[in-house]
């Protein structure tokens, strides 16, 4: 895919001397230090900071602009970006870092007096009610802050936001470094990937991750299937999920009220089956496959996992009516690691359970030591998933870590995302 890019601009077409507004992605893990918050996982912060410090080295200004968590577009102490501000305080990649808490005229006053050289976070994009909507008078708001866009934020380009699409349409704007090397580096697994390419999808995304299992159907040999995700594909066979998570469209996104996720599963196992050749004939095999066992609770802390084989005539019985599904079971685990050994490309996406709380962390820990042993090439994407190689110290056996999540499984799906299309020459 053809973007206009950073790395192609030279001599005087070189950015220099310009106030550069950079929507990275800095919506990461966080976790409690100490009585405060810090950054639990720094993959995306790194990623940005090639692009930061060559437009710093050109005399630039940089405007550091993110999301973090869904807060209810109205500013959420708990979604503050101010943890991620401090952290970058302490490594002192940039000397003059500072940070600006809204987008007011006085915050613009303020950034107007800053030099070359010098780099403002402002807080969470997703505090202002015109970002999610693109609204195009926010975007222009938003763009007077700057006279270039760069995008290093490949995790948030499928959504269309003002500060991902609506700056983009306004400000001269490029990709950055990172993103373009991400897309060329997914872009190489669609053109060509070894066969058979299993995908593995988990996580509790569910709205995002069920279609794009769909899509992912269409190119991939076979999908397995794990991690919230799965308890919509086990109840569309009819088995009983009891307590299972099972993301409402409303909670997803308002747009979505009328989508029933397992209606939307159930579709997915009809219409992806392959016709395998037996002796007494052609028997349909499923492409989506998802867990036979799973490591239960009532509770997401407990630690008295309970292993429950899953089958048609489970009922929600009053001893087992509370249960929730945390984490797939061993022959479920066998069989994905099968698969996986046997692959010529693997693509994982999320984790295979509540992998936060050791007794249930077994199938996200065992998928990955498989993805990390076979000899396909493998690429894994997603906050969870890196965090888990990275548990396992497993990450340097893995070809390619991409930052997005539901991004590059939308990407790899073959949709277009709209983030990247504002940036097409
Ligand atoms: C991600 O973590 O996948 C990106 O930051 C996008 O977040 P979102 O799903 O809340 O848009």
């Amino acid at each position: 895919m053809k973007l206009r890019t950073l790395s192609s601009l030279e001599g005087s077409k070189k950015i220099s001397n310009q106030t550069v507004l950079i929507r990275v992605d800095y919506n990461v893990p966080l976790e409690e230090k100490k009585g405060s918050l810090t950054v639990a996982d720094d993959t995306r912060l790194v990623n940005s900071k090639k692009t930061i410090d060559w437009l710093l080295e050109n005399g630039n200004k940089v405007i550091l602009l993110s999301h973090l968590g869904r807060p209810k577009e109205a500013p959420e102490a708990k979604y503050s970006l101010r943890p991620v501000f401090n952290y970058l305080k302490e490594q002192n990649w940039w000397p003059k870092l500072s940070f600006i808490d809204n987008i007011s005229q006085d915050a613009k006053d303020e950034i107007s007096l800053l030099r070359g050289g010098e780099v403002v976070i402002l807080e969470n994009m997703r505090f202002y009610i015109g970002e999610k909507q693109n609204t195009r008078g926010h975007a222009q708001w938003l763009a007077s802050f700057g006279d270039v866009f760069v995008n290093e934020a490949f995790s948030s380009c499928h959504r269309a936001h003002a500060s991902t699409v609506g700056i983009a349409q306004i400000l001269p704007s490029y990709a950055g470094f990172a993103l373009e090397e991400e897309v060329n580096a997914l872009e190489k697994i669609i053109k060509t990937p070894a066969r058979p390419l299993v995908a593995v999808v988990g996580g509790a995304k569910i709205s995002d991750k069920v279609e794009a299992t769909a899509n992912l159907a269409r190119m991939a040999d076979v999908v397995l299937v794990g991690g919230g995700v799965a308890n919509n594909f086990i109840k569309a066979q009819k088995v009983e999920v009891h307590k299972s998570y099972l993301e409402s469209a409303v909670e997803a996104d308002d747009k979505k009220k009328d989508i029933n996720y397992v209606k939307t599963a159930k579709k997915i196992i009809e219409e992806n089956c392959w016709e395998v050749y037996l002796k007494d004939g052609y028997i349909p095999l499923q492409k989506i496959v998802y867990p036979v066992d799973v490591w239960a609770a009532s509770d997401l802390k407990s630690d008295q996992a309970q292993l429950i084989n899953l089958d048609r005539d489970m009922h929600d019985t009053d001893k087992d009516k509370n249960l929730m599904y945390l984490d797939i079971g061993p022959k479920t685990i066998r069989l994905f690691q099968e698969i996986i050994l046997s692959a010529g490309t693997v693509f994982w996406n999320g984790p295979m359970g509540v992998f936060e709380n050791p007794s249930f962390s077994m199938g996200t820990g065992e998928i990955a030591r498989a993805v990390a042993k076979t000899s396909a090439v493998t690429v894994i994407g997603g906050g969870d998933t890196i965090d888990a190689l990275k548990n396992a110290q497993l990450e340097k056996q893995i070809d390619f870590v991409s930052t997005g999540g539901s991004a590059s499984l939308e990407f790899l799906a073959g949709k277009v995302l709209s983030g990247l299309a504002v940036l097409a020459p």
